[in-house]
Formats: C-alpha cells, structure tokens, sequence
C-alpha cells in the first residue's frame, strides 16, 4: 500500500474508535481539537486522492444536496408493533401463555427500557450501510439513507471479523433530554419552530429532505433487535445479538438485563421506574422479549405483534383534559402567580386537578383560553405543567386570558420588575396574601419547625386579628387560642408550648425564618456559617455579602434591602425582646474542614442519626449540603431506601458512600 493510503485507512480507524469511545461508550478518548485535527487531515489526503475514496469514511457524514422527494422502501420483514401490558399480573398471563404453549414450567426474559422515539431500520450488505428507512406503515417505509448517515451513532460500516452477507438492524432513534433542551433554545433563538418533545424533533429531523439539516440535530440511534439478515452467523439469544450488535459498533441501553420469570421483569419494571426522570432519554415503559431465539421462533406473531414480546407500559406522563379556570395566587414575597384549575385528570399515577402556569410570560406563550382541551404532563415529582393548548378542538372564540391589574387579595394595582418574570403586589405589610404566606413561611419546617401551628391555626389567628405579624405569635395566651372556633384547651396549650419551644433556635433557620426574598435555606445556611452573627449579616456590605458562596449580586441587594427597612429592624428587635435566642458562632473554624469545597446530598434511611444529622456533620466539617443530585454534586451519602438520588448519583459517575464510610470520615476528622 501507498503511503498516503496506509495514512488514510490509520486515520479512519483512528477516528472510528475514538466516535465508538465518545458515541457509544461515553468515554472519550482524544479531545474534541484532536479529533477535528485528525478529521481534517483525513478530509485533505481524500481530496488529495480521490482514488482512496469510501462511503463508509467518518468524512461522509456531513450531509448531501436535497432530496426532491422521499422514496418508499418495502421492508424484507415487516416492522411490527407490540401488544402491551400494564400490570405484573399482564406478564404473568403473557409468561403462562407462552410457557404453555412451549411446554415449559417458566422463560428466561431479556427486559429493556422502551425508548420513545422513532423506529429506524438500517440495512447493512456486506459491512456496508446501503439503506436506511423509517418503519411506515410497518410494511413499507420511507427512504432515509442520507439522513441516517449523518448520525454519529449509525456505524457506516459493521466493525465484526466476519461479515454478514446482509444484516438488518432495527432499532430507536432518540434525542437525549439535555440536548433536546439545548436544540429547543437555539430553534427559538433563531426564531424557528420549537419541538414539543424529544421524540417530535427526533421524527422531525429524520424527516429532512436536507440532510445537511439533519446533521445539526442531536440524534442518537439505539440498536434493539435484528430483522432480515443473509448469511449472517448469529448468537441463538437476543441478549447476546445486542451484545453482538454492541461488538458491531452500535449503541445498545446501558439497562439491558436477562431474568427469570415474570416476577423478576417485573421487578425490573420497578427499578427502571424509580430511574425513568432521572435518565436522559425518554422512555415509556419496557420492553419483555423471551431471550431464546429457538423458543421465539415456535411462538411466532399474531396479527401485527410478535407473541415473544410485549410492552410493559408506564403511567403516562401526558393527558388531555379540560380548563376549567384560572386562579391567581399571591405568594410570600407578593408574586402573584397563575394556576391552571383543571378537569380532574389521572396523569403520572396521581390525579391532577391544578397546574402552575409559572407567570404572565407562560400564559402568553400558551395562549390559552377557558374552556381550552389542554395537554398536562406530570413527571416524577414535578408539579404538573401545562404543555399546550389544543387549538384545533377550540369551540369558537373564546376571549383571550387577561392577567389582573390589580391584587386578587387586597386590590394593590400590580407592577413588574424591569427583566422579572414576576408580575407582584407591593403592598408587603398591607396584603392579607402576603401576611398569611410570612406567617406560613415562618412556622415551616425548615424554618422555626413550629409544631401544631398548621395553616388553619393561622388563617384563624389572623382573621380574627389576634395575629398580624409573626412577633404577634410570642404573645398569644392559651386563653385567646382556646377561644378560637374549634380549639379545645389541650390543642391550644400544644400550640403555646410549640411557639414558646421555637425562641431557642439556630442563626440560620432564625434567618429563612424571616422570608427575605431570594434567601432560601442553603442560602440561611451559607450567610449564617460565613457571618456567625445577625448583626454581622445586617451590617455587612454589598461586597462582603457577595463573598459568601450562595449569594450573587441580587440576594446581596434583597439582603441589604430588607435590613434597611425600619419596619424590618422594628420586627427583629421584637423576635429579639420576646426572648428569641440562638448561639453565635464566628467565623466557622477551618481545624477540621475536612469537606471543605465539596458539595454533598444525604438521601435514604440512615441508621445511626437523621438525615438532618448528618447533613450537619457535614457542614460542620466545612462541605455544603444540597437537596438535589447534579454534576456539581461531589458525594452522594446513601442509606438503604435510596431512590431516584441515588440511580442519578451512579448515572452521573459521582462518587457514593454509606453510613459506615461517612462514620470512619467523621471520627478520622476528631468530631
Ligand atoms: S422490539 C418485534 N425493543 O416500540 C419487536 N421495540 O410498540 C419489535 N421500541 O415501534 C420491537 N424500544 O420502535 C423493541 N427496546 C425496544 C424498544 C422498542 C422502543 C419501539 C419500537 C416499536 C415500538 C413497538
């Protein structure tokens, strides 16, 4: 071979590990500058000689000239659908029948994650991709070569020792959720369409005549089975044909496991549930296949579904219902914000009669009308959202939603912060909203934890004026509480003695406590530790409040804003005189910070202590607690019980301990 051949064909191996390494493996092995180093030299040796040229080179993925017209495919094997279960007792029927039929006592099951998105068929004729096309109507699709080529994910050519005369693979092309998030914000910068979700912009972009188009896109293809093939040797189980297609240089789910039994994939289903919001690709259930190859085979296909495999489907997360209306709440700080109320609907396993409408730029954006059929998703633990009006099925014209210009409370006509989304009421001291939200606030757990004093106690204590600012609570008698509808002596002694046992308490929950706006706890916490003292945080500057890790410019300015106002002062000199009380610390010691600079989530059943406990210890030794597991997450303390934390926690690589682990940390650093 030629030098610049011998250089070509290096390059092309070079580069084809390092997509595998980065696109199928997470894993990448050169920087980016030195695969887009090694790509250009590879592009400038092709042009150079052309006589080297291959369809299959990393140069070719770039995008052609347009199609004028997609052309329709027949598939060799039809593309089927699945039949779906949506209860252990579903599989246990489906594992019978089948065993059955097979004459066996159970079946071993290959379980992977349904993934939402579009079908793909890729036809591979010795070693080479030839063909690509979308399933269709299962038995014939459309031509999508050009655009298949473009993802990085379609290997242009089968990375096996011996090749098969013809091998087709079938499987899903997804858009991953963080770049689906991305891809939306650049759409709509450039003032192009915004996709509604993952799987819409994965079908919209294999749907380009422009294949240059469809190589913007973030696409992700994820092999899970093989259809026609011609002289290909090929395990006798599915679950070793993915490991195959694996081999081969596809992507394949990091989930995929073989069990026993229908009990056991349905325990599978429950693991993948607890992961299913923190994963990066949509899925909407399971897939159970009966793994041997041999036994599928004797089961063979009814109608249009194969009776080896079925769907075990997940609660939606999307349901169609109608708006009934739309409230305004005031919250603490006097954001009023929208909520949707809705006709009852049963969405993400629970029913869902309310949803945010986070502000006045959602409301326009949605451009919703009363009455509108409206698309709601609740995932996980998120509060439900709406998604979209669905404008087709409006019955004439129903008028346009106005925000109200004044408080829904106490009639304050509204103003909005220049650049804030938040449309607010001024009025802090005067609106009822606001005073009710503060006095809420006040009592909450994370704040003075005041036990027995519940929302109803306070409307009450409020309404009948007993209460008009949280001081006020200090001064209340058994008397007055027992005299209040409802209250008996014994409920009210219990309230008095929760709000006596609240004066001793900590800097920083004395500090959440007060509601400054922007100050959430982490932000208590972080003043408290780096102050020590109330009169420290009060008086101190702009620029030495902005030195405390939480706090940016804005909170700095709420922080000095509130401690400015007399009336503010007014209240922290009466919490104060009421008998309010809390160790100071200075400066916190750095002796043993031995956390120091690490971010750290306690989730689970500890043994020993609370969670509360241990996320104190571990400030103590100088690390910051968070409530939620991210990439800035350094550790994750995990008791058993741990659940979606902790399956994000080993997504993301972090690193994981137990309660054992954080003892021996704890005892090494003398505390
Ligand atoms: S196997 C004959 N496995 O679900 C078996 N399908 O309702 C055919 N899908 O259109 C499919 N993830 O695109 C299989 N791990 C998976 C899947 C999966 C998603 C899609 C597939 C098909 C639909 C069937």
């Amino acid at each position: 071979m030629s030098t610049p051949e011998l250089e070509i064909m290096a390059l092309r191996e070079r580069l084809d590990v390092w997509s595998l390494a980065y696109h199928r493996d997470d894993n990448p092995l050169a920087s980016d500058a030195e695969y887009d180093t090694a790509l250009r030299r590879l592009r400038d040796l092709e042009l150079l000689h052309p006589e080297y040229f291959s369809a299959s080179s990393p140069t070719q993925r770039v995008g052609d000239t347009p199609l004028g017209e997609f052309v329709s495919v027949g598939h060799k094997l039809p593309m089927l659908s699945l039949d779906n279960a949506f209860s252990g007792d579903d599989l246990a029927a489906f594992e019978e029948r089948n065993a059955a039929k097979l004459g066996v006592h159970s079946l071993t099951f290959c379980c992977e994650p349904k993934l939402d998105g579009v079908a793909m068929s890729l036809l591979y004729e010795d070693g080479n991709l030839v063909r690509a096309a979308t399933r269709g109507d299962g038995s014939s699709g459309e031509d999508i070569t050009h655009n298949a080529r473009t993802i990085d994910t379609v290997p242009l050519r089968l990375r096996v020792l011996s090749c098969p005369k013809v091998l087709e693979v079938r499987g899903e092309v997804v858009i991953p959720r963080g770049a689906f998030a991305t891809l939306n914000a650049q759409q709509a910068q450039r003032g192009e369409t915004v996709f509604q979700n993952p799987r819409n912009a994965a079908a919209g972009s294999l749907r380009q005549l422009n294949s240059r188009v469809t190589a913007t896109r973030p696409l992700v293809f994820m092999a899970y089975a093989v259809g026609y093939t011609e002289e290909a040797e090929l395990p006798a189980t599915h679950s070793h044909t993915l490991a195959y297609l694996r081999d081969a240089g596809f992507k394949t789910s990091g989930l995929i496991e073989c069990v026993e039994g229908w009990a056991a994939a349905e325990h599978y289903v429950e693991r993948i549930l607890v992961q299913r919001d923190a994963m990066d690709v949509d899925i909407d259930g399971v897939v159970v296949k009966v793994d041997d190859f041999a036994q599928q085979q004797r089961l063979g296909f009814v109608a249009r579904a194969p009776r080896w495999a079925i769907a075990r489907k997940f609660p939606a997360q999307e349901e169609v219902t109608r708006l009934l209306g739309i409230d305004y709440q005031v919250g603490r700080t006097g954001a009023i914000t929208p909520v949707a109320r809705l006709k009852p609907v049963f969405v993400g396993g629970v029913t869902v009669s309310n949803a945010t409408l986070h502000n006045v730029d959602e409301m326009a954006r949605l451009d919703i009308r009363i009455g509108d059929e409206v698309i709601v998703r609740r995932a996980g633990d998120v509060i439900p959202q709406i998604v979209r009006s669905l404008v087709d099925r409006r019955v004439g014209n129903p008028e346009t939603v106005i925000f109200p210009s004044h408080c829904p409370d106490c009639s304050t006509p509204l103003t909005r912060d220049l650049d804030e989304a938040a449309i607010r009421c001024d009025n802090r001291t005067g609106c009822p909203a606001q005073q009710k939200a503060a006095l809420e606030h006040f009592v909450s757990r994370k704040a003075l934890d005041i036990d027995g004093v519940g929302e109803k106690l306070l409307h009450q204590l409020f309404d009948t004026g007993l209460v008009r600012s949280v001081a006020d609570l200090y001064e209340l008698t058994v008397e007055q509480v027992a005299a209040l509808d409802r209250m008996g002596l014994k409920s009210a002694q219990k309230a008095i003695d929760a709000i006596d046992k609240s004066k001793v308490t900590d800097l920083h929950r004395f500090l959440y406590a007060l509601g400054i706006r922007e100050v959430g706890e982490a932000t208590a916490r972080a003043l408290a530790a780096h102050f020590g003292s109330l009169d420290a945080i009060a008086s101190a500057s702009q620029n030495a409040l902005e030195e405390v890790s939480d706090v940016g410019p804005v909170v700095a300015t709420h922080i000095r804003r509130y401690f400015s106002l007399e009336s503010n002062r007014r209240l922290i000199d009466r919490l104060l005189h009421v008998g309010m009380d809390w160790v100071d610390t200075q400066e916190s010691s750095h002796a043993n910070a031995v956390l120091a600079g690490q971010t750290w989530v306690v989730t689970g059943k500890l043994e020993s202590m609370s969670r509360d406990a241990a996320g104190a210890l571990v400030r103590r030794l100088g690390g910051q607690t968070v409530g939620s597991v991210s990439k800035n997450t350094d550790v994750l303390l995990a008791g058993p019980g741990a659940g979606s934390k902790l399956s994000k926690a080993q997504s993301l690589g972090l690193k994981i301990i137990d309660e054992s682990e954080f003892a021996k940390i704890v005892s090494e650093a003398g505390v």
